[in-house]
Order: structure tokens, then C-alpha cells, then sequence
């Protein structure tokens, strides 16, 4: 077995919880409150196309949620139908945020114009700062079976959007994995840190939090993220309740619940086999201008990202 990859057994997460408090180190504060968020919103997956035709859902980033600061899209990839997802992303730029892959199922080939190339496979991840600008092609490597994922964009701060560029290629043996109980649930941490578990990514502008569940019975899962932090959960199998067990609100597969303010997050499955991505993030509170793959802060760096990639010099420094 891979040294790298961390395996914890957690009994209790408020034990978890009381552990990590007393373990922090400097002058983060101590766990005072314990206010647990409830949802604000439910919404699904918008059906759309993107890439070279790839059937996807849109749940951040339709007009029903533009962007949830600092989280600007999320999409879901789930189908057993190569026509729906064979052709791929081929080469597209970005400039000035970060996109997170995570895989389930399936295998996706990425090279791009810094020379990176690898291959995200199910369990995996690949977090890529686009930073000042990247050309980038998403082909998935199979011809039939399951493709199913995400995708991820996480807005960078304006001091930040045209920094070099990054890729970090998160093999799934590098992702910080906990059992969770006796059932089988399990967590795996991508970005930040939950009950102990320490993702491989971390020191981001917006301090996320990003992870996986795969919940195999009823029993709770609890985890304390910064009380301003954006935060939410998508339930991509089965039924999760989350929320305050008193007011908890059943959120069904394929669907997105917004959670509102304060520290916990509780989410407690109401099927086997229930799996859910949640992440949080500090919202960064300044404008946004989308346009396509372009994420900036004006109109005027909007034109100059468009021209950059016309004339070529998008990705360089
Ligand atoms: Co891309």
C-alpha cells in the first residue's frame, strides 16, 4: 500500500472534532460555536452541452445560480453513453481561476499548452490553476462504460488571476481517505482538511474545503468549516438528509443543497449507497466577469484575455 495514502478510522467526528481543535496550531480560534447550517436552496442539474458536444448538467453557473462566490461552475458528468461524452473537450483556454476535476468512474486524458499531461481515473482528481492563462484538451480514454464526474471552478482573487500557471495531478492514492465506520462509508479529502484528514492541496486564496462521500448506512457525518465560508453539498446518488437533524432537508440525487450560514455541516443518508460532493470556500466579495472560460474582474480584461489568445500569448508569461 501506498505510504501516501492516510487511512484514519473515526469512531466519533465530535470526538474528531474536539481532537482537531486541541491540535491546531497557532491563533485559529477555538470551536465556541457549533451552529450547524441549514439548507437555503435545492436546485438540480441544468441538462446542457459543452466541449465537442459532451451531455452534461450544469449546477453552478445556470441562471438560476450564476456563481456562488467563489465557486463560479460545477458541472456533473454522469453517462454510460459514449456518444454522449466521446468527443471530449478538445484544446480551450482559461484565465484567471483555478478548475478541480474529480473522477468517479472512467478514465480522462488532459495535456496542456505548459506540457503537463496526465490521466485522471475514477477515485482521482486533477486541481489546475489556469492562473494568467492555459490551453488545455479534456479527452476521455475509453470508447464505452461509465464516464462519470465533476468539474469545478474556483475563482481566483484579483492580485491572483495572473499568476503562473499550476497542475497538480491527484492519483487517487493521493487523496486523504478515511473509513468512517464499520458500513463502509467513506471520506476522501481533495483540498483542505475534515476531522483530521488532510487533502493534498491546500494554501489556496479561498482556503477550500473539498471532499467526497460515499455513505453506506444512516449514521450522521459532521464536519466544521469557517463560518463565512460559502458551502455546499451535491448529493450525486442517492438521498441525503442535510441540515440540522430537527429541520434537516431531504435532498435527492442529482441535486444541489446551498447551505447557509454557520460553522457545522451535517449530512445523514437516507439510502445505502448515497454519495455526495461537498466543498467550501472563502468567497472572494469582488466583481466578476465571465466570459466563457474567461473568469476576470472588468470588462477591459475581459477584451484583453480574448485578445491574448487571438494573437497567441495567452499562456505566456
Ligand atoms: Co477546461
Amino acid at each position: 500500500m501506498s505510504t501516501t495514502r492516510r487511512r484514519f478510522l473515526i469512531n466519533s467526528t465530535l470526538a474528531t472534532a474536539a481532537t482537531v481543535a486541541a491540535c491546531r496550531s497557532s491563533g485559529a480560534p477555538t470551536l465556541l460555536t457549533t451552529s450547524t447550517r441549514s439548507v437555503v436552496q435545492t436546485l438540480p442539474g441544468m441538462p446542457t452541452t459543452d466541449g465537442a458536444g459532451v451531455q452534461l448538467m450544469r449546477v453552478i453557473g445556470q441562471p438560476a445560480l450564476r456563481h456562488l462566490d467563489p465557486f463560479v461552475l460545477l458541472d456533473r458528468i454522469h453517462s454510460d453513453d459514449p456518444n454522449g461524452y466521446i468527443r471530449g473537450f478538445p484544446d480551450h483556454p482559461h484565465r484567471g481561476f483555478e478548475t478541480v476535476t474529480v473522477m468517479l468512474d472512467g478514465r480522462m486524458r488532459h495535456r496542456d499548452s505548459r506540457g503537463n499531461h496526465g490521466l485522471i481515473t475514477g477515485g482521482g482528481a486533477q486541481w489546475m490553476t489556469a492562473g494568467r492563462g492555459i490551453i488545455h484538451s479534456e479527452m476521455p480514454e475509453q470508447e464505452q462504460g461509465l464516464l462519470s464526474g465533476f468539474q469545478l471552478w474556483i475563482n481566483l482573487p484579483s492580485k491572483e488571476k495572473m499568476c503562473a500557471q499550476e497542475y497538480q495531478d491527484l492519483t487517487p492514492d493521493r487523496l486523504a481517505e478515511g473509513k468512517l465506520n464499520a458500513a463502509g462509508s467513506v471520506a476522501r479529502v481533495i483540498a483542505g482538511e475534515a476531522n483530521g484528514l488532510v487533502g493534498p492541496v491546500h494554501q489556496r486564496a479561498t482556503a477550500p474545503l473539498l471532499m467526497t462521500l460515499a455513505l453506506e448506512d444512516d449514521q450522521p457525518f459532521e464536519v466544521d468549516v469557517p463560518e463565512n465560508h460559502a458551502a455546499f453539498a451535491f448529493v450525486h446518488r442517492g438521498e441525503v438528509n442535510i441540515g440540522p437533524e430537527s429541520r434537516s432537508t431531504a435532498t435527492p440525487e442529482g441535486t444541489l443543497a446551498l447551505l447557509g450560514p454557520g460553522k457545522r455541516i451535517r449530512l445523514r443518508a437516507r439510502n445505502q449507497r448515497s454519495g455526495v460532493l461537498l466543498a467550501a470556500a472563502r468567497p472572494l466579495n469582488e466583481a466578476i466577469v465571465q466570459h466563457g472560460p474567461f473568469v476576470m474582474n472588468t470588462e477591459a480584461e475581459i477584451q484583453r484575455a480574448i485578445d491574448d489568445y487571438r494573437s497567441g500569448v495567452l499562456d505566456k508569461s
